[in-house]
């Protein structure tokens, strides 16, 4: 038996949802480049695809929204549990009590499409109470007129978004919505694969999404940005954190050694919509000496802009808080999740690795 450290290099499973090679910088869900998906495609009609491994007609898509905004509403029960936490609760723990108090017998083995719809339609709703809630604003309501995205940012916010910014994070949803045999994937298959409900295997989910090794938030970027300020402080700034060994955020990656396509598709949206803005053109001057400088400090490392560094920039040019940045991914994983919870019940054995004992041997028994 082999035994690899995090599984690395292992494969655990068979899916058609998605596939990432990092070698290659390839990410495609469903037999579609994400970052096509991404530029051209709604969240919704990404949504339905990976679900139903087709994109949707007019009917189908219609039906869809429909479908989602009625299942954004808050019964009124879930509204009781969150007014009554600590309201020092994070955002991430707020979600995983209420989906978990959403669990009711409807949710029941085997997972189904519209199970993965509920979840996903109702999950901005959750998040954007809580940060109303603990920023002492009032809740403001899902609005019937706007899809899912644009509805998220209205019940954030209070404003109808403007198309742009809609755009923006929409992109910024479809390139996170599946990424492959992920921590937080991998949790809701193994929970799915005992025949437990979609509802557990989403909790199991949200929790490892709540890690700070997984749940990533571009906050280290904006601050990094906030920090350099200026296009004369670019390569002294760099400079001295690459000469004292430190990272810079928004490079590198475990698993793309070459271009990230999800930055690279984010940067076309955010060129598309910030154009000239002045904080963008520094953003694309600080990637321009940071790869310069990484390939003088690290030669042959292979390091380039991950998606966290144009996340950031999506994230600024829509104003949106630094707390609801992991919440926000997980809105779009979400849709991953349920995905993969179908297609492991669809063709399902349990998951029972063995684990290499290094503990003490007990004398014999004489
Ligand atoms: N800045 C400077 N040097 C870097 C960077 C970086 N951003 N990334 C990697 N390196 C260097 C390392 O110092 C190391 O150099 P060495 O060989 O001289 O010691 C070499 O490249 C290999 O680095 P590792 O950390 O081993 O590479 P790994 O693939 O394990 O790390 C990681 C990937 C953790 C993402 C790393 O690149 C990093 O810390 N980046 C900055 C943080 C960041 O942007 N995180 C978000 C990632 S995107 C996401 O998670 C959704």
């Amino acid at each position: 038996m082999t035994y690899t450290k995090g599984l690395e290099g292992i494969v655990a499973a068979e899916t058609k949802v998605g596939h990432v090679d990092g070698g290659k910088g390839q990410l495609i869900y469903r037999g579609h480049w994400a970052k096509d998906l991404a530029i051209h495609y709604t969240f919704e009609e990404v949504a339905y695809l990976i679900w139903h491994d087709s994109l949707p007609n007019s009917k189908e898509l219609a039906e869809l929204k429909e479908r989602m905004k009625k299942e954004r509403k808050l019964p009124s029960y879930i509204l009781t549990i969150m007014d009554n936490l600590p309201q020092n609760t994070e955002s991430m723990s707020v979600l995983r009590t209420c989906i978990s108090a959403l669990g009711d017998s409807s949710y029941s083995w085997p997972p189904t499409i519209d199970q993965a719809i509920k979840l996903t339609s109702i999950t901005p709703t959750i998040i954007a109470y809580w940060f109303r809630k603990q920023n002492g604003l009032d809740y403001i309501a899902p609005n019937e007129n706007l899809d899912h995205v644009a509805n998220y940012m209205y019940m954030i916010t209070g404003e109808v978004p403007t198309q742009n910014s809609v755009k923006s994070l929409s992109a910024y949803f479809v390139l996170t919505i599946e990424h492959g045999m992920n921590a937080s994937t991998f949790s809701s298959r193994v929970v799915s694969s005992t025949e437990s409900d979609m509802v557990s295997a989403i909790c199991a989910s949200i929790g490892a999404m709540k890690g700070p090794l997984h749940g990533g938030a571009p906050s280290g970027v904006i601050d990094m940005l906030e920090e350099i300020g200026s296009e004369d402080n670019i390569e002294p700034w760099v400079r001295e954190k690459l000469e004292n060994g430190q990272k810079i955020m928004g490079f590198g990656h475990r698993v793309y050694k070459t271009h990230d396509p999800r930055a690279e598709a984010l940067k076309v949206v955010s060129e598309q919509i910030a154009g000239s803005d002045n904080w963008f053109k520094l953003i694309l001057q600080i990637e321009e000496v940071t790869l310069k400088l990484l390939r003088e400090y690290k030669p042959g490392r292979e390091i380039y802009t991950n998606v966290e560094y144009f996340a950031a920039a999506v994230m600024k040019s829509i104003n949106l808080p630094a707390d609801l940045f992991t919440p926000t991914f997980t809105a779009s994983r979400i849709v991953g999740w349920t995905a993969h919870v179908l297609e492991q019940s669809a063709d399902n054995r349990i998951y029972r690795p063995e684990s290499h004992y290094t503990g003490l041997i007990p004398e014999a028994v004489k």
